[in-house]
């Protein structure tokens, strides 16, 4: 195990209460930044995520050339409409939406680019998108298959285009070079993958229409400018939403929180498993529903998770594997084997790392079954440089008998900077601590 410096000391005990929020969402952030870049024009976003994957991407339309001002570290206006050459290549750092999303639009650049990141991003699979993007005659050179990526400048033809897999990051990707194409491009996707591309760029004036599960773009690259405000990130309130179900005598209200219909997988599983959740729609931010989310600790129970909603909840599963342990009687995902190429193998990292909390779960080539509700003991966990595994080990130590560590405090500031803080202020005993110096 590499010794990250730091971590966070849980302590269970207490009980949540309180109004809190989180901040703002990660796929809105990125896209917000990507597409205003391309847009002619000066663009405010508000409200904009400050964290490890969304700075990268930053950083990356910045080093294309595009001025962007920042007002306070949530507050951004870009100014966008033309790129350079970049001189160097654009480091995604660990940000998979960041390099499959930029790569959808160096595609369609009139100059050459190189897109890397960190070990762990060189480890995520490329071919889910140079394949279609290739197919649109994108001239990309990659590492059988791996990032860093090579972009080549070609001239781009419409395709129809069904995915393999329900993902929105390669849906995002061909829509994007779709801009640039030569006729209106067609992306089928097997289920309902988030939509915040298809909203945003209808919003900034791009020509495209959804019909079933197939969406349609007609090129042309010139965005209209566009001021958005990021709701916040529904991904971030599973934390504080998990721990309030979980830490008896809790009661937590989450405001301002996207409720996009394509984001909201877990908030169904959690009413039909029987959480006492009341979920109040408030308005619109950037084209989003976005609400109230009401949690209070709850007697749940076990269910089966497949198909569709799969991908409505795809980020939460680590955290949700902490909900099932909970829940009385039998939990069993399925069809989510997605889940072992993100950030980390989250299918195999959860269920190990919850073992060494004395959690019994059976791993299968596309989920996991557990019987609930399981006692946990306090221990040291470690969180393998994954946010969500990270948060999700913390949330699984409020409940667990005794004193625990999560090893890697760092990671979970890739999309939840100030994760300990807002967990701190609904009363959650967690601190982020310097692990070798608490060792010694
Ligand atoms: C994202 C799509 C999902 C998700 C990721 C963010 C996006 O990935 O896991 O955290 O912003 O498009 P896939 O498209 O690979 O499923």
């Amino acid at each position: 195990m590499t010794a990250a410096k730091d971590g966070f000391r849980v302590l269970p005990g207490g009980t949540l209460t309180g109004t809190t929020t989180v901040p703002g969402d990660k796929s809105l952030s990125h896209r917000a930044v990507m597409f205003t870049a391309l847009a002619q024009g000066a663009s405010r976003i508000k409200g904009w995520l400050s964290a490890g994957d969304t700075e990268a991407t930053l950083d990356s339309v910045q080093r294309l050339g595009v001025r962007v001002e920042r007002h306070s570290r949530h507050n951004l206006t870009i100014y966008g409409g033309t790129f350079v050459k970049p001189e160097r290549e654009l480091n995604l750092v660990n940000a998979g939406t960041g390099i499959r999303l930029l790569t959808g639009i160096m595609v369609g650049q009139p100059f050459e680019s190189v897109l890397d990141g960190t070990e762990q991003l060189r480890r995520r699979p490329m071919n889910r998108i140079i394949q279609p993007l290739r197919l649109m005659g994108a001239n990309i050179e990659s590492v059988n298959g791996y990032a860093p990526l090579t972009v080549k400048p070609a001239a781009l033809k419409a395709v129809r285009y069904s995915m393999p897999m329900a993902s929105a990051q390669v849906k995002s990707a061909i829509l994007l070079a779709a801009l640039f194409a030569d006729g209106e491009t067609a992306v089928t996707q097997p289920g309902p993958a988030r939509d915040h591309t298809e909203r945003m760029l209808s919003a900034m004036g791009a020509r495209i229409r959804e019909d079933g599960n197939t969406v349609y773009v007609q090129p042309g690259h010139t965005l209209t400018a566009a001021d958005f405000t990021v709701p916040a990130d529904i991904s971030s309130a599973a934390f504080p939403i998990a721990a309030a179900l979980i830490v008896p005598g809790s009661d937590i209200t989450l405001t301002n929180i996207n409720l996009n219909p394509t984001r909201t997988g877990l908030l169904d599983v959690l009413l039909e498993m029987g959480a006492d959740l009341t979920v109040t729609e408030t308005g619109l931010e950037a084209g989003e529903p976005v609400g109230t989310i009401r949690v209070r600790h709850s007697a749940l129970k076990g269910i089966r998770v497949g198909g569709d909603v799969v991908v409505r909840m795809i980020d939460e599963f680590p955290i949700f594997m902490v909900i099932a342990l909970n829940a009385e009687g039998e939990t069993l995902v399925q069809d989510a084997s997605e889940l072992r190429v993100k950030e980390t193998d989250r299918l195999a990292v959860m269920v190990a790392e919850l073992a060494k909390l004395g959690a019994v779960i059976t791993e299968t080539p596309d989920g996991f079954s557990l019987k609930g509700a399981q006692s946990l003991k306090g221990a040291v966990t470690y969180g393998h440089d994954d946010h969500r595994i990270s948060m999700s080990l913390v949330v699984a130590s409020l409940v667990a008998k005794g004193e625990s560590f999560v090893n890697d405090a760092r990671c979970a500031g890739d999309s939840f900077p100030g994760f300990a803080d807002v967990m701190r202020g609904i009363g959650a005993d967690v601190s982020v601590i310097d692990l070798q110096e608490a060792a010694q």
